[in-house]
């Protein structure tokens, strides 16, 4: 698949200088680099060992209970339900996936980040309670030390009378093996930060920039974020804010474009 080159191409990073097999940025500035291609194809082109933590939101696949349901419109799935969702961010693709080709999948893309994070880094993958044993399993076939599960209370989920409500999703947290020695710090694993409202969404699934800083918390200072799905580009807006640089990945124009502005605006340390 060839990669589109548009706004302030080269094959640079703004820490790290790729080769000159590496694709073409769609955006690069302030050592943040968007590549707007397929994710696994943009990832077999990026050289070993040049990122320090691995943040990814990817497709979950999931939003039902049977084939049927899943192979669904993914802004239908996960935000539909919601009436007071009136804004029209769109939908995105890749989301239809069984459970086991989601397997196969997702292990091939995490293997391909772990072979681009250096030794130590950590990695975190959003997903929800359908999807949990697949992905802790898919972490481990390409590579990773999984080491333990983060749950992010957002706050709202689909409401279900007489049924627990669905307001948790989670983050699988490994490393690419052994960690180093680390910060004073000790961060829960609980993460209490309300969803993005409605109106303020550029993205149906879009993370809050918070939820990401706190996960960025662990990641070495000044070190590179990698997000192999970065739709609207939370993961670079966090790491832009926190003073790291990052590399991003996305399928859709639109999110491209959107993830650009997010990060042509704000504020630079
Ligand atoms: C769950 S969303 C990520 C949302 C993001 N966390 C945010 O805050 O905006 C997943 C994204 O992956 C993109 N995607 C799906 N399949 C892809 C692929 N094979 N390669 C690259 N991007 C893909 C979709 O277009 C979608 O925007």
């Amino acid at each position: 698949m060839e990669l589109q080159k548009d706004v302030n191409a080269a094959p640079v990073h703004g820490i790290v200088r790729l080769p000159d097999t590496a694709p073409l940025a769609a955006y690069e500035k302030d050592g943040i680099t968007i590549y707007r291609g397929e994710s696994l194809n943009v990832l077999r082109q990026l050289p070993d060992a040049i990122c320090d933590c691995v943040i990814t939101d990817p497709p979950y696949s999931s939003g039902g209970l049977f084939r049927g349901d899943r192979s669904g419109d993914a802004a239908q799935k996960y935000v539909g339900w919601n009436n007071s969702d009136k804004k029209q961010y769109g939908t995105f693709g890749g989301d239809s996936r069984d459970q086991r080709s989601f397997f196969a999948w997702a292990s091939l893309w995490l293997a391909e980040s772990w072979r681009i994070a250096k030794p130590g880094a950590q990695c975190y993958v959003f997903t929800d309670w359908r999807q949990l044993p697949v992905v802790t399993d898919a972490v481990q076939a390409g590579g990773w030390t999984w080491r333990g599960l983060l749950v992010w209370d957002k706050g709202v989920g689909r409401p279900m009378k007489g049924r627990y409500r669905n307001h948790l999703e989670y983050v699988v947290w490994c490393s690419n093996g052994a960690m180093p020695e680390a910060d004073d710090i000790y961060p829960s694993t609980l993460l209490h930060v309300p969803t993005v409202p409605s109106d303020k969404r550029d993205h149906p699934t879009q993370k809050p920039v918070a939820l990401i800083e706190t996960l960025l918390s662990v990641c070495p200072q000044g070190g590179i974020v990698l997000d192999p799905f970065m739709g609207s580009g939370t993961t670079l807006e966090a790491a832009k804010y926190s003073g790291r640089g990052a590399i991003g990945i996305e399928i859709d124009p639109k999110y491209c474009d959107d993830g650009a502005r997010r990060l042509s605006q704000g504020v630079l340390f």
